[in-house]
């Protein structure tokens, strides 16, 4: 992991999944630093993976206010339970079913917990951040934020993309990959993530980006891309496309085997 100053008062914490025939997946948590600091999302939960080492690089953990968990996926709560013990002030954010999701490996404390749903703010201090439902998600309990005093919106896994290499993955600006190759990564992420969004109706799907067109982000940083500065239009145009595309189909045991035969020795 490393940590990097992505724009106005947002850190990163930069780590990557190498993913068999996809790529590498970024895996960003964030530090919105707020007077009521916040840890967006607490990033992978492999060995090595030393997430509350990394945070103190941007702030000291005892600090942290909130720890707001755009979804209980596992690439999202590596480091939670370290970090709500050295930060014995924070919240967890998220939702009712966010809290239940969590509850069927380990609980939080009730007093631990801070429940929004979209659409809700919170109050940071000196900011307000409103929940908001990203147009691609792979959680019922998906809620980015839209930070309204920066423009700053953070996406969850929304605007994702599988990388040629771990360089672009942890690059600082997604602009180090080529627009061909972010395009057709991006869409390639959606179908892998969102499979669902092949069976909706296209303009309904067009219609869920408008909160985040009007509210027009300043940045777009997602938990699994580089972050995305100044106009996110090209962003919004590529996931538009995403209902016709080709769906992802994995890799199934013959292809698993054929694989493993390659990596034997002769
Ligand atoms: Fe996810
Ligand atoms: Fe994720």
């Amino acid at each position: 992991m490393h940590t990097y100053h992505a724009c106005q008062d947002v850190s990163v914490l930069a780590d990557y999944l190498e993913v068999p025939g996809l790529g590498f997946l970024p895996v960003n948590a964030f530090v919105i630093h707020a007077a009521q600091p916040v840890v967006v999302d607490t990033g992978l939960g492999l060995p090595g993976r030393d997430f509350l080492s990394a945070l103190a690089e941007v702030i000291d953990p005892a600090d942290v206010a909130w720890i707001w968990l755009t979804h209980p996926d596992r690439d999202h709560t590596g480091g939670l339970f370290t970090l709500l013990e050295a930060a014995p002030q924070a919240r967890v954010v998220t939702t009712f079913t966010g809290a239940g999701i969590l509850s069927a490996e380990r609980p939080l404390p009730i007093d631990r917990i801070y429940l929004l749903n979209p659409g809700q703010s919170l109050d940071a201090g000196d900011r307000r951040l409103t929940g908001f439902r990203p147009p691609l998600f792979d959680s019922p309990a998906t809620v980015g934020i839209l930070d309204t005093s920066t423009g700053v919106c953070l996406s969850s896994d929304c605007f994702g993309a599988p990388l040629p290499t771990a360089e672009l993955a942890t690059a600082h600006d997604a602009a180090a990959a080529s627009p061909g190759e972010l395009r057709a990564a991006q869409l390639l992420w959606a179908t892998v993530d969102s499979p669902w969004v092949q069976t909706v109706d296209p303009a309904k799907f067009a219609a869920s980006f408008l909160p985040l067109r009007d509210f027009g982000p300043s940045a777009i940083l997602s938990t699994h891309l580089p972050p995305v500065t100044g106009d996110g239009a090209a962003m919004f145009a590529t996931l538009l496309d995403a209902p016709t595309t080709d769906p992802f189909t994995g890799p199934d045991q013959a292809a698993l085997e054929a694989m493993l035969r390659e990596f034997q020795p002769a």
